[in-house]
């Protein structure tokens, strides 16, 4: 989240009266401010932030209960979750149909969760995203996250595990001490660790044990978060993974149709020539993802930009494809060599 971003947040939530967003985003920037090793200033600023009187705004005491530091790997005192805020706009992940109605009903289970209660029912709260890189996974979190205006609790799974295998049941048990303070939209991010060894058998011994901790720790989380893990490993995990989740939503590459709207979506910010043709550009971008055709669309709008020109062109467009697919050759030429 840029500093901006943050900025922005702050003055949402002064306006809203929101004192949670208020004090992750304000959270937030303290945490920026310590990665830049800005000790006094980060001294500062959480002396005003904790000196606020807690009555000043409405307290949202179901949201925030505590203000427990930020968990951090007790090796090497690196940070093990990030406090995002988001605005983004539902309509801006393009999906299949049916990720879009699994995604709605996620959203509408949450908002009832309490009717739901009544009944004794469950809202579906953990939820596995999978499918191939670049095709919304981490931004279908994000979306949720600014849906419901709860913050996203960021947590890149390998980061948790790589260094010290040793260290990670007690980073996992600090994660989710944290999770349950509050209610949290939470992502597990690159869940995919769980795939990548598995030629090392005692490394994937190791792998496995974590696994069943952090799917213990699963079942066992109260609150009243909204946990999210996602992978582009999904034909690895086992079948007792699956089971441990309540959803499991596949993201599979755009269709022609989608594509076509991706351009469309993507090629906004600039204004664009008569000749820009979507039919085609979706033909040429078969078997990309939306983060390749998102890279495309900024591509050729920078040509564009550059070129001084006040409108993007089909050719523009047409340059950054094959720009684009000529990186991509090269990337699996240099893949094919490695597995040689
Ligand atoms: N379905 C989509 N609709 C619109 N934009 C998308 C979509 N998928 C990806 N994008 C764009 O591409 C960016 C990167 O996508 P994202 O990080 O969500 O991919 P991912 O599925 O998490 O990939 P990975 O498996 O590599 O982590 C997003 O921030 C967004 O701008
Ligand atoms: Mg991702």
């Amino acid at each position: 989240m840029t500093t901006s971003d943050i900025i922005k947040q702050l003055f949402i939530s002064y306006n809203s009266q929101d004192t949670t967003t208020f004090e992750n985003a304000a959270r937030a920037y303290i945490e920026q401010e310590k990665r830049k090793k800005h000790n006094i200033v980060v001294k500062d600023l959480e002396k005003a932030l904790f000196s606020i009187p807690k009555n000043s705004f409405t307290t949202s005491e179901k949201r925030f209960k505590n203000t427990l530091p930020i968990p951090r790997d007790t090796e090497k005192g690196f940070p093990l979750l990030e406090i995002q805020t988001f605005d983004k706009d539902y309509n801006s992940l393009l999906v299949s149909n049916e990720v879009k109605e699994q995604l709605d009903e996620i959203l509408k289970e949450f908002k009832d969760a309490d009717i739901l209660a009544t009944y004794n029912l469950q809202y579906n709260k953990k939820i596995l995203l999978c499918g191939k890189p670049g095709t919304g996974k981490t931004f279908s979190a994000q979306i949720v996250s600014s849906m419901l205006n709860i913050p996203l609790l960021y947590i890149r799974f390998d980061s948790i595990i790589s260094s010290y295998l040793g260290e990670t049941a007690g980073n996992l048990r600090k994660v989710f001490d944290f999770i349950e303070q509050g209610t949290w939209i939470v992502l597990f991010d690159e869940f995919d660790i769980i795939g990548k060894n598995r030629d090392d058998s005692h490394e994937h011994g190791e792998i496995k044990r974590v696994v069943n901790n952090f799917l213990q720790m699963l079942d066992n989380l109260k609150g009243d978060s909204l946990i999210f893990a996602a992978t582009n490993h999904q034909n690895i995990l086992d079948p007792a993974i699956w089971r441990r989740f309540d959803e499991v939503i596949y993201y599979d590459l755009p269709n022609v149709e989608t594509r076509k709207h991706l351009f469309k979506e993507y090629l906004k910010p600039i204004k664009r020539e008569k000749d820009i043709n979507f039919d085609t550009l979706a033909t040429l971008s078969k078997g990309l993802s939306p983060a390749d055709i998102k890279m495309i669309a900024e591509s050729a709008t920078k040509i564009a930009i550059i070129n001084a020109k006040e409108a993007v062109s089909m050719i523009d467009v047409e340059t950054a494809v094959k720009k684009f697919l000529r990186r991509e050759k090269v990337k699996n030429n240099r893949m094919e060599e490695k597995n040689e």
